[in-house]
């Protein structure tokens, strides 16, 4: 618990809890994380604690089991906002009456709200600058909802101070007790005053505006040497933004002689990679030891299909290739280990008790949890999200182009193979060809706070030979509605471009067939997956394109049409700010024309598709 007047989020299990927390943040008021059912009456009453928030989950409120908290929160003369689950939760423990709504809202909704209520405060007057002219008082403000149930009786001492047209307590209030329910969530940007909101509860809680990354890092120096005492750190850096950041605090912290970077190459990475890491470590002025271990990755990946499986095993072998380090150069008490892991890398693991599995991060396989819990692993990043890790990066002085560099997935490409256990062979009467095509295989996303592994479709074909009617949001929004109506989909694709010689991508396209190949992680896969990632990356440098998108994974799939090539690639740009939501990043039809006639040199690739699906339903990588 870091010593700063705060807001604490009790997570009910929603993904939106970090994104509560980022936004709290980036006013310069601290917010920590915690599980409902686990916070101690200790730290609810520690007078550091200047207000509640309450957020949202996937449960109702009469689920079996549903999180709930100690209702002493109520009690403590804090001020307190239920968002969602936590606005129900609020109300229902307070003796109002939550129900199922005869209409669910999903996505946007228009706000009628009451400018009496402190948390609504200035939003007139932000809106009057911004409409000047167009301006009508008091009109509804457009917020974004995903709720079934409804509270419909209120809790004593309560008043409704916003509503929409299918929910008439959208937002509630106790003026005297200083407690807030809204049914819409704030933390998402498609929330027209959202940050406005978030900010006047900030301001009801008289909390102090302390949290910069200046003050974190002092703060951070002394308890690192505290932690770390008078050991030495070893640190499996990745060249990734966090792990360099983690690297060069702590060689700040205890001297470039105290700690060792170790970069496993796990035959995992990206054309270059090892180079550019040797490289930019040197110019920190530390030390690194390369280990060549792509040998030991490939060869337990041998006949692995299954996602979590591959993320297991790779995560395995990083601890192997740990403890064979350990054992070989006898560092057992001296030494302890050192990781980049940031805040939210912890909640997609069910790392939060009330939050559905998703997916393993490879810093908390059970062995890592293990030497975490036995206070062997530091983790100097552990408090923070990725936009203050590259503040701090700046801070400690790093170049821009290792700041801002591309987040890359510690499973490195092992994360963009996909790879099949089966052969499959769809010839043309078994492809229905509405306006979808269905595709066997499947890929992993997030739907409702759940994982799910479901097939991608076609949604359209050929789309670069039409430059009108190229439109990704467009795309974007059909997949959204594709997904939201067919169970077995959590992707949508566009074809871009192919090698099929019979005219693929006319406007009566048809498949004669689509085949899926029995494969794994193999060396050629991997070679195959580096060059077509270095084209992207290339030609978004070339074009001056590199900033303008968030990270561009390029993923292999082994599927091929009409028996021509070997496997597709699926081109995936992404807009985010914190990859806790995510759209399809928008680059200019020119960048995927240059980029698909380059892939489609190998004839071994069979089509290029772009991805066009938001995170959530799919998640950024397709594992
Ligand atoms: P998803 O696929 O969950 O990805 O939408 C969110 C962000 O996290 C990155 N990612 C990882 N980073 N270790 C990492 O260091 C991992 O195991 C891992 N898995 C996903 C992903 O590239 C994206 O930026």
């Amino acid at each position: 618990m870091l010593d700063h007047e705060k807001i604490i989020i009790l997570d009910f299990g929603g993904q939106y809890a970090h994104l509560i927390a980022s936004r709290i943040r980036r006013v310069n008021v601290l917010a920590e994380i915690y599980n409902p059912d686990e916070i101690s009456l200790e730290i609810l009453q520690d007078p550091k604690v200047k207000g509640i928030i309450l957020s949202g989950g996937p449960q109702s409120v009469f689920d079996d089991g549903s999180p709930k908290c100690d209702d002493v929160i109520f009690e403590l003369e804090k001020p307190v906002l239920g968002i969602c689950y936590g606005h129900q939760y609020l109300n229902h423990s307070l003796g109002g009456e939550v129900k199922q709504g005869e209409v669910h809202e999903f996505g946007m909704a228009e706000l009628g709200f009451d400018l009496g209520c402190p948390l609504f405060l200035g939003i007139e007057e932000r809106r009057r600058k911004r409409e000047e002219s167009d301006f009508k008082s008091h009109s509804p403000m457009t917020v974004w909802m995903s709720h079934g149930d409804e509270v419909v009786k209120l809790a004593k001492g309560f008043e409704s101070c916003g509503s929409t047209s299918d929910c008439a307590n959208a937002a509630v209030w106790n003026k005297d007790r200083n407690l807030y329910g809204i049914q819409f969530h704030p933390e998402v940007t498609h929330s027209e005053y959202g940050a406005q909101i978030l900010g006047n509860f900030v301001n009801i809680c008289e909390v102090q505006a302390d949290w910069t990354m200046e003050a974190f890092l002092e703060e951070e120096k002394d308890i690192l040497k505290e932690k770390i005492g008078d050991k030495n750190v070893l640190l499996f850096v990745s060249g990734g933004v966090d792990s360099t950041v983690a690297f060069t605090l702590l060689s700040e912290v205890l001297g470039t002689g105290r700690v060792r970077g170790l970069f496993i190459d796990t035959g995992l990475l990206r054309e270059g990679e090892v180079e550019f890491v040797e490289k930019s470590i040197k110019d920190i002025g530390a030390h690194l030891t390369i280990l060549n271990e792509s040998e030991r990755f490939l060869k337990n990946l041998e006949g692995v299909y299954e996602p979590e499986k591959k993320r297991e095993i790779i995560g395995n072998s990083f601890i192997d290739v740990q403890r064979d380090y350990f054992s070989t150069h006898d560092l057992h008490d001296e030494w302890i280990l050192g990781q980049g892991t940031i805040y939210p890398d912890t909640i997609e693991t069910g790392g939060t008790k009330n939050s559905a599995t998703i997916k393993t991060h490879h810093n908390r396989v059970p062995e890592i949890q293990k030497m975490i819990d036995e206070g062997k692993v530091v983790e100097p990043l552990a408090q923070l999200y990725k936009d203050e890790v590259r503040q701090l990066g700046e801070l400690l002085g790093l170049p821009e182009h290792l700041v801002w560099r591309h987040p890359f997935p510690g499973p490195g490409l092992g994360v963009r193979i996909l790879c099949s256990s089966v052969e499959m062979y769809c010839n043309a009467s078994q492809i229905e060809q509405e306006k979808h095509v269905i595709l066997p295989i499947r890929s992993v996303g997030v739907q409702g706070d759940y994982r799910t592994y479901r097939h991608p479709a076609i949604i359209d074909f050929n789309v670069l030979g039409n430059q009108s009617g190229f439109d990704i949001a467009k795309w974007e929004y059909e997949a959204t509605d594709l997904i939201n109506r067919n169970s077995e989909v959590n992707r949508a694709l566009v074809l871009l471009g192919s090698n099929l010689n019979n005219n693929v991508g006319s406007q009566n396209f048809l498949f004669s067939s689509v085949s899926v190949q029995k494969c794994y992680i193999t060396s050629e896969r991997i070679r195959r997956l580096q060059v077509v990632d270095h084209i992207v990356t290339k030609t978004l440098e070339e074009m001056n394109l590199y900033e303008s998108v968030w990270q561009f994974p390029v993923v292999l799939v082994p599927i091929l049409f009409n028996d021509q090539g070997r496997e597709s690639i699926i081109l995936r740009p992404i807009d985010s700010v914190d990859a806790m939501s995510a759209r399809v990043g928008e680059l200019p039809f020119l960048f995927f024309e240059k980029v698909v006639t380059e892939i489609l040199k190998d004839e071994e690739v069979s089509a290029v598709f772009l991805d066009v699906t938001s995170k959530p339903p799919g998640t950024i990588e397709w594992e």
